[in-house]
């Protein structure tokens, strides 16, 4: 795993941006797994500009999401459908054949679980994860304790995320569970990109990357991935005590 640091969240967001393009670039086939959150937004506003600019098409791509709440259609505003169409699918040139999300409202979730993870399977794996990593260090819905060899799942979601995401939900109560993509299947990625930005990331960030590898800190696991890169924005590494891994 190695390391970069940027002097703020835009830099951050706009080297991720440059890094999926070329990628895309390299591959213009590839098989892409994605965030939702605040910190991949500015990544999302810079790829569209670069698509509106002609550098980048998304036409043969396939698209993954990480994760949904379960209980939510496809059209709820607070959905992960509706973020990713209204921050980038929306907004570029991909083939609505080839985007997926997992669907929180299917009538069986667990089948739901089972289709996705075939559907990742049939596309060849994933090519890219990018990643955010939450204040508990969770990746996706993956909160402490995730098994290393998790698949797509439903999973319950920990009271401290219900609460950082309580603010999109009326009444203020986020959904109880969620469907994710499993810690296996992201560790199975060729490359893996994490984004994290601002204070409050600064001691997850830490201890995924200077503490020991552990269920009960999800992002530990990356430290054994060979093709994983963290763009930390300065506030984000504040907290690494041995120097930044290059
Ligand atoms: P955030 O969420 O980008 O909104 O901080 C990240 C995460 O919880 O994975």
């Amino acid at each position: 795993m190695r390391a970069r640091v940027f002097p703020d969240y835009e830099a951050m967001g706009a080297a991720a941006a440059d890094a999926v393009a070329r990628a895309l670039g390299e591959d213009p086939s590839a098989v892409l797994l994605l965030p939702t959150g605040t910190t991949p937004l500015g990544m999302y506003r810079r790829l569209v500009d670069m698509h509106r600019l002609g550098e980048v098409s998304f036409l043969r791509a396939t698209f993954f999401n990480l994760d949904e709440y379960l209980g939510l259609v496809p059209d709820h505003p607070a959905s992960y459908h509706v973020y990713m169409k209204e921050h980038f699918y929306g907004l570029i040139d991909a083939d609505p054949a080839r985007i997926f999300v997992p669907d929180g409202a299917a009538p069986d979730p667990e089948a739901e679980c089972e289709r996705y993870e075939a559907a990742i399977r049939e596309a060849g794996g994933v090519d890219v994860c990018v990643l955010g990593i939450g204040r508990n260090g969770h990746i996706g819905f993956n909160e402490p304790g995730a098994p290393f060899d998790s698949r797509t799942r439903v999973v319950t979601l920990s009271e401290s995320t219900r609460l950082v995401n309580a603010a999109d939900f009326e009444a203020n109560r986020a959904p109880e569970q969620a469907i994710t993509v499993g810690m296996a299947t992201i560790f199975e990625s060729n490359e893996v990109l994490l984004l994290a930005s601002g204070t409050n990331k600064a001691s997850a960030v830490a201890a995924a990357l200077e503490g020991d590898v552990s269920e009960s800190m999800p992002a530990s696991m990356l430290t054994l991935h060979q093709r994983t890169v963290l763009f930390l924005d300065e506030d984000a590494a504040s907290d690494l005590g041995h120097g930044v891994p290059g």
